[in-house]
């Protein structure tokens, strides 16, 4: 049993046309941390989707007629709620997710800041005015929502990838079906609340949680009342996904897998470097798209580099998401742990070291030792595939060059960081890293203010920051002539 102040924002049923639908059949959410049942969820099924995008679609000519300051308004409402509600959300994030409590609170606060963003974005989908070759004509172009939304959306921050689409969407006059994530639904079911009591009118977002996501997907990408389908998650199911759109040349936006490259310059300050090392590594357990997943470094430091990581890695506090000091959670299910200990078997069969961790965690469940592996090499699977857990693995170089052909040596390109003092060097390499976002001498970018997306089979698209509604819009080219 949760314990929450307003026990209202915790709700087991499908949101469908501003209703709360009781369904035949359920699922189980349970916590990673003890693998309890936390509630069991209506799964809205094939019906209830098809019921959500028709009332999407019912509802969509009437909020694109809002106005943007009307839109706005109720934005700035749900960010005040989520802001209000943030210990709440927190909780029920925690619960069904598993990060500490602290992580999940940032990331209650971080969905608010994607609502707060886009209200104001809202209010400023300008457009142009263009000149004309010829006297008698004018030409003016206006941005109009793509209609309906099919969101689909990830487990590892089940509040605020949730937010940087529909915030977006729904201040482009958009309406939306959400797809969550069956292993957390309950986050997304509370932001419907929130949505609710904010003012959103019924229809405009139909929340539609199920455990058959691949028919829900076939469903939402055939859909031709769907216009558009956003999604956060794997460059393998984002693949099918756009197969399946390509029959109505659905317009789509694609946040998928990274590998993001780490590397530590000998000119860098090695202590931030290493701090950074943690920040990006760590959060959410390593189950983040953007985390370091190969971390290269100089020969020169390399030594130095290891014994301050491992001694960082070596304090960290592993624990259940709620209890005090805790800096990483469980992983999220058995096969996130089988994945980290593949990736491990193959380095150590090829030579790596296991410097700090390397196993389950005495914690049991799908608790993993955050671990520090030392003498990679580029030939391993860890440097080619992403990991999602709290592994870090070394990889010693001694060229700019050697370095940038190793880190651009992937099929994707979401994230990519870098260490050094050098400013020469901070732009050449900025500039030559293949990867949609670079942090330089930072372990991390994310912001709404950040325009957030990938390179390569990373994705299409960007959300957040002053470019994230251009996902949601149409150009509409408006000729008068006969001036
Ligand atoms: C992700 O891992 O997909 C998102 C992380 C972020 O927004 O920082």
């Amino acid at each position: 049993m949760l314990h929450l102040k307003n026990p209202h924002l915790l709700t087991p049923f499908p949101f469908i046309n501003g209703e709360w639908i009781n369904c035949d059949e359920q699922f189980d959410v349970s916590n990673p941390s003890d693998q309890k049942v936390i509630s069991s969820v209506g799964d809205a099924g094939l019906w209830g989707i098809e019921k959500a995008i028709t009332s999407a679609h019912c509802a969509k000519k009437k909020w694109a007629q809002k106005t943007a300051k009307e839109r706005s308004q109720i934005l700035k409402k749900i960010a005040t709620l989520l802001t209000e509600n943030s210990d709440d959300l927190a909780t029920i994030l925690s619960s069904e997710n598993g990060k500490p409590l602290s992580e999940a609170r940032k990331e209650v606060l971080y969905g608010a800041s994607y609502f707060d963003w886009f209200s104001e974005e809202a209010k400023r989908l300008y457009g142009d005015i263009i000149p004309m070759p010829t006297r008698d004509k004018r030409i003016m172009v206006i941005k109009q929502p793509v209609g309906v939304v099919a969101a689909i959306t990830p487990w590892n921050f089940p509040n605020a990838m949730i937010a940087r689409k529909i915030a977006p969407a729904l201040a482009t006059g958009c309406t939306v079906v959400l797809r969550p994530s069956e292993l957390t639904p309950l986050s997304a079911l509370a932001i419907g609340k929130i949505a609710q009591q904010a003012g959103l009118p019924d229809g405009v977002l139909n929340i539609v949680p199920t455990y058959a996501p691949e028919a829900a997907g076939e469903l939402l990408c055939a859909s031709p009342k769907v216009a558009k389908v956003t999604f956060t998650g794997s460059t393998r199911v984002g693949k099918i996904l756009m197969k399946n759109c390509s029959d109505h040349i659905k317009k789509m936006s694609l946040e998928l897998g990274g590998n993001a490259p780490f590397v530590v310059f000998e000119d860098a300050d090695i202590d931030l470097a290493v701090e950074g090392a943690m920040a990006s590594k760590f959060r959410n357990s390593g189950q983040t798209c953007v985390c370091a997943n190969r971390i290269y470094v100089q020969s020169s430091i390399y030594e130095r580099f290891k014994e301050k990581l491992s001694h960082k890695i070596s304090a960290l506090s592993v624990g259940d998401a709620f209890a005090p000091n805790i800096d990483t959670g469980p992983l999220i299910d058995q096969e996130a742990i089988l994945k980290v200990e593949r990736h491990i078997r193959d380095a150590v069969s090829l030579g790596a070291k296991v410097d700090v961790g390397g196993q389950k965690h005495g914690l049991g469940g799908t608790y993993f030792q955050p671990t520090l592996l030392s003498n990679v090499t580029h030939n391993m699977l860890i440097a080619h595939e992403e990991t999602f857990g709290p592994i870090a693995p070394l990889i010693k170089f001694e060229t700019e060059e050697e370095v940038l052909d190793m880190a651009n040596d992937s099929n994707v390109g979401l994230a990519g960081y870098f260490y050094t003092q050098d400013i020469s060097r901070a732009f050449r390499f900025g500039e030559a890293l293949e990867v949609g976002m670079v942090a330089i001498n930072a372990g991390s970018i994310s912001s709404e203010t950040v325009p957030f997306g990938g390179v390569k089979e990373s994705g299409l698209g960007r959300e957040g920051s002053k470019y994230g509604c251009d996902e949601f819009t149409e150009i509409k080219t408006m000729c008068f002539g006969n001036i």
